[in-house]
């Protein structure tokens, strides 16, 4: 679908619209300092539109609040939606980051191709995340592993009831400071095998960020909940055998001769998490592989003491331990399993280079606030 933008204008020219009541600054520092993830919001978003007629236009920054749809809104009916999920880091310097944004603006370009909607260029996708930090930079936080979580969105919002691809489109990007995801120590998560339910079906949108697949997890999450456990793991969907990847993160195995394993798959989500630690792992002079991996082959390796270490990763978590695996007939680990050294060791240089204490040898980082 072609976005109508013409590819000589460089930048969209945003108004701003200041909200006439932003939250009193000692009310903000008390969320910014012990932020609740997602609970609390910026003063301001980003909103765009695009028709088909138009493409994209009438970019602004708003005060933030509802946003006014037409129930016969395409999204509220056929979950046309997609979003991507982003952190701006506040370095020591006072300076504010993010990582590796082209990649998600990448992303975000594919989620709208699978989802039949128009793509938003890069330079423009970037341009609302720097747009947003230049009124709310005070929210983000800078203590330990703290930070302004980016939410953009997209959906259809013509009001039609008709099933095709909607003419009209609303791009959004709201923020909320937050901490980590699971709690502060980096201690080992728990998660539960669903033999029950998958995510995603071959040809479906798996590898899309759209939010049907996350609503297709919410009952085997709630299953995981009820079992103890921090998070889901789906198998594949043809087979119930390949192991796929979590509710909301990418999965690695760490083998014991150094070597980490994670599923090449087309029906999950390409994490840009997973993509830096392994290329982290790589530099280290870790072997990566890529490839299909069964639930049998983690068992039997745990047992035979090949498989050493297991973790999750994506933005909101970074990168957290796997202590157990549970299934309705099976265990492998335990809750109280240490945190593999591998594992905390790549955490560390990932979060380090995010918060700007380490070399971005890669140049993965981009500043926003100028
Ligand atoms: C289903 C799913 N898989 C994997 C990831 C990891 O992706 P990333 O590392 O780009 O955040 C996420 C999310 O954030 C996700 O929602």
């Amino acid at each position: 679908m072609t976005n109508l933008l013409p590819m000589a204008q460089k930048s969209f020219n945003f108004q701003v619209v200041k909200n006439p009541d932003p939250m009193p600054a000692d009310k903000r520092q008390e969320f910014v300092d012990k932020p609740v993830f997602g609970t609390v919001f910026t003063d301001h978003m980003v909103d765009v539109c695009w028709s088909e007629r138009g493409g994209w236009h009438r970019p602004r920054v708003q005060p933030y609040g509802p946003i006014p749809l037409d129930p016969a809104a395409a999204v509220l009916h056929y979950g046309q939606e997609i979003f991507e999920g982003m952190k701006a880091y506040r370095h020591q310097d006072g300076s504010i980051w993010t990582f590796r944004p082209d990649q998600n603006a990448l992303r975000f370009q594919r989620s709208a191709v699978r989802m039949a909607m128009p793509e938003l260029p890069t330079e423009y996708f970037i341009q609302s995340l720097k747009e947003l930090i230049a009124v709310d930079g005070d929210w983000v936080p800078s203590l330990p592993e703290t930070s302004l979580y980016l939410r953009p969105f997209m959906f259809a919002k013509e009001a039609f009831l008709g099933v095709r691809p909607a003419k009209k489109i609303a791009f959004y990007v709201i923020a909320s400071p937050v901490g980590p995801y699971f709690g502060g120590d980096a201690a080992p998560v728990s998660i539960w095998l669903s033999t029950t339910y998958t995510r995603a079906g071959r040809g479906g949108t798996g590898a899309a960020k759209t939010g049907g697949n996350y609503a297709a997890s919410l009952l085997a999450q709630t299953e995981a909940a009820d079992n103890g456990c921090q998070q889901v793991l789906f198998l594949d969907s043809v087979e119930g055998k390949y192991i796929e990847e979590l509710g909301g993160m990418n999965i690695v195995l760490v083998y014991k001769d150094g070597t980490l394993v994670t599923p090449d798959s087309d029906t999950i989500l390409s994490g840009i998490t997973r993509d830096s630690v392994l290329s982290l792992a790589a530099d280290r002079g870790h072997a990566v592989e890529r490839r299909p991996i069964t639930i049998e082959e983690w068992r039997t390796g745990v047992d035979s003491g090949d498989i050493v270490e297991a973790f999750a990763c994506g933005t909101a978590a970074t990168v957290v331990p796997i202590g157990q695996l549970k299934a309705q007939d099976f265990t492998i680990g335990s809750p109280d399993a240490p945190a593999g050294t591998v594992t905390m060791a790549l955490r560390q240089e990932l979060i380090d280079i995010q918060f700007g204490k380490r070399e971005d040898t890669h140049g993965w980082m981009l500043r926003l606030d100028q």
